[in-house]
């Protein structure tokens, strides 16, 4: 396979679209509801150490690999490992990398769905003058409806894979652009209403005051996994968007930019959500519908809610949506680098991550009961074992091929960041990166 000649048009879209892959239900839906179930301040803690000392460090050995191949991960990998002389079997980091995007995009394309049918009960006015406990009940009828469930799934899909379709270089970067900063406006907003609430005292208590006493194994290991989720670390997606990287770019001050957006955005959403969580006396553990019960609750209060909570979830839907793209792209880019054209790559892997997600939507009714591993049903699987391992793994073995495998000068290159940058930045992911996830990872076998 040859270079792709496909590039982001300027430095801004390259860092706009690696922050929309990385802003997503990771921060909005999955950081609140992980924090709940993991003792709060103490997984939080745990999570932003993670970030900088592996997270952040990976990611830029992730997307170094990508820039230097200029390929499809897989093809990516297999040619560099040539030109390093070793063995070409690192090429199926890439299909284990494809494998673990297609498990997690099964679930987020679900998950999104909801967000579509939130957006429209908000436009209808649905939530108006209903207290906690039904908007709770709302949300339990329909996870137990599959056709409603099927039909917004459906509808998320179709919308991402009609941008990849078009290749992502192109189509991503308006909705970037429109997308990004009202997010941040709209979380601000909620936070400042949280500010005048019972709630907002107790919700910072809870997210910056750490109980060690609820530190343990199954903490660190969430948060690692949370940490490679969140910056979309460690599947090798970002490796594809990192072959259209423009030439001059420092990588470690893109990748530094999108980590602070990342972590801003979960922190706003945190202090939102808990303050209504405080407010109303609900259980920070209650899992996976946390966002969907309590930010309806929260926008009930202010004036045009309905208005605020439509737009919230619409912005919801942008920001999943180029998660989503970007969770599909390595595996479009795989296929179309085994030849096939990008319509019919884009429409097989549609169609197997449809199938997939249809196992998800059946978690919640027909399947509930139905036990994969460990007790787990489908959806509770996948929301878990990709993250909490195939990321780690993921990340480890692309840690160890950028900072010890690859020549030195094609690294450096790739870096962006002169001698220096690059010494600090190998020096970092051999001596602290690779180590301590080589550790978390041995303790949870443990
Ligand atoms: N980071 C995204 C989120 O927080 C999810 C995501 C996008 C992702 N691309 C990824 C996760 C690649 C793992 C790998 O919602």
């Amino acid at each position: 396979m040859n270079e792709t000649l496909e590039r982001w048009s300027s430095r801004r879209a390259f860092i706009l679209a690696v922050t929309g892959a990385a802003v997503g239900l990771g921060n909005i839906w999955r950081f609140p509801y992980m924090t709940g179930e993991n003792g709060g301040a103490v997984f939080l803690l745990l999570y932003v150490a993670f970030v900088v000392l592996l997270g952040l460090p990976v990611m830029m050995a992730e997307i170094l690999i990508g820039r230097a191949g200029r390929r499809s991960p897989m093809h990516s990998l297999a040619h560099l490992a040539q030109q390093a002389k070793v063995t070409p079997h690192w090429r199926w980091l890439g299909a284990f990398g494809a494998l673990t995007v297609f498990l997690i995009l099964s679930f987020y394309s679900v998950v999104s769905g909801w967000s579509i049918e939130f957006l429209v009960e908000a436009v209808n006015g649905d939530f108006v003058g209903l207290g906690p406990a039904e908007i709770g009940a709302n949300f339990d009828a329909f996870l137990a409806d599959p056709l409603r469930m099927t039909f917004n799934h459906t509808l998320f899909m179709i919308l991402t894979m009609s941008v990849v379709a078009a290749g992502v270089a192109n189509g991503l970067e308006k909705l970037n652009n429109l997308m990004m900063p009202l997010l941040y406006v709209l979380l601000v907003v909620l936070v400042i209403h949280a500010a005048f609430t019972d709630g907002f005292a107790p919700a910072l208590t809870w997210l910056f005051r750490p109980d060690m006493s609820a530190l343990s194994v199954g903490v660190v290991i969430n948060a690692l996994g949370h940490a490679f989720f969140t910056l979309a670390v460690g599947a090798c997606a970002l490796m594809a968007y990192g072959a259209y990287m423009p030439d001059h770019q420092s990588l470690p001050r893109a990748a530094g930019a999108v980590a602070i957006l990342d972590v801003a955005v979960a922190l706003l959403a945190g202090i939102a959500i808990f303050s209504v969580v405080f407010a109303q006396g609900m259980d920070p553990g209650e899992g996976p519908g946390l966002m969907f019960v309590t930010l309806p609750i929260a926008f009930a209060e202010l004036p045009w809610g309905s208005l605020w909570l439509g737009l919230f979830f619409l912005l919801l839907l942008l920001a999943t949506w180029t998660s989503s793209i970007n969770l599909a792209e390595p595996m479009v880019a795989t296929l179309q680098g085994f030849g096939l054209r990008r319509s019919r790559a884009t429409a097989i892997v549609a169609l197997g991550v449809w199938l997939a997600g249809m196992l998800s939507v059946l978690s919640f009714s027909t399947m509930a009961e139905v036990h994969w591993l460990a007790g787990m049903n489908f959806f509770e699987l996948v929301t878990t074992v990709p993250t909490d391992v195939f990321l780690p793994i993921g990340g480890l073995l692309i840690a160890i091929f950028a900072a010890w495998v690859l020549p030195r000068d094609t690294a450096l290159r790739a870096l962006d960041a002169g001698p220096n940058g690059f010494r600090a930045w190998r020096a970092l992911v051999r001596f602290v990166s690779i180590p301590l996830t080589l550790i978390v990872l041995l303790s949870g076998l443990i």
